[in-house]
């Protein structure tokens, strides 16, 4: 099968790469409006981008009325976010924080999640998340430049959370003890929980 990307639409160029770059971490991400309103929202075009500075990379589409969604509009507003990776028993509450609530509703509230405060940053932390990185953000780079239909967000890293229960040895995190989710195509999630390892040649 062979697919030619010029003749798709981009629902259909969605489908086939949303399907097959799996799996995709997802990003839960805590900002606040200049009011004080909190929203949480996952996203899963979600990266590593530099470590000097320490960088982190989403990308937010539009919403389907062409609007921004409130995460990128609380960014412009206060330049602060929380990024938090999703664990398997969190995967239904990160599902319903998705829910496309009205602006002033926030998704902690409305799913019952609790916060905890975070340290550098307004935006709160999903108090049970294992891990948590307080950022502030870096650069928004609209996609593609001539007709922008997402925002690539760039946050630097200030500070991060690590529950020390997913450790190993103090030092080093146990992946299977981080049970992470990643999103595959459609519906479909993955969990970290098959492993194996691969020495680098060399
Ligand atoms: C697992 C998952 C991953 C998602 N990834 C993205 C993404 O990478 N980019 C995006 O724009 N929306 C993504 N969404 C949809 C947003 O979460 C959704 O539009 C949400 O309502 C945005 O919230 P906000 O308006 O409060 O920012 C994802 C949803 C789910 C459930």
């Amino acid at each position: 099968m062979r697919l030619d990307f010029a003749a798709l639409g981009g629902a259909e160029a969605y489908r086939w790469m949303a399907a097959t770059v799996t799996p995709r971490p997802i990003a839960w991400v805590s900002t606040c409006s200049a009011d004080g309103i909190d929203n949480l929202a996952p996203f899963s075009f979600f990266q590593i981008v530099c470590d000097e500075p320490p960088t982190l990379m989403i990308s937010i589409g539009n919403r389907p009325d062409g609007g921004e969604k409130d995460t990128l509009r609380n960014l412009r507003e206060r330049g602060e976010l929380v990024i938090q990776l999703v664990s398997a028993a969190q995967a239904d509450a990160m599902n319903a924080t998705s829910a496309p609530l009205p602006r002033g509703v926030s998704e902690f509230a409305h799913c019952g999640i609790e916060t905890a405060p975070s340290e550098r940053v307004a935006p709160p932390r999903v108090a049970d998340a294992a891990v948590a990185f307080e950022c502030r953000l870096a650069s928004i780079l609209p996609y593609p430049a001539e007709a922008p239909n997402h925002h690539i967000v760039f946050a630097e890293v200030l500070l991060a959370h690590i529950d020390e229960a997913v450790l190993a040895d103090g030092r080093h995190v146990d992946p299977a003890k981080l049970d992470l989710v990643g999103r595959l195509g459609g519906a479909g999630y993955a969990t970290t929980r098959d492993m194996f390892q691969l020495r680098r040649p060399g």
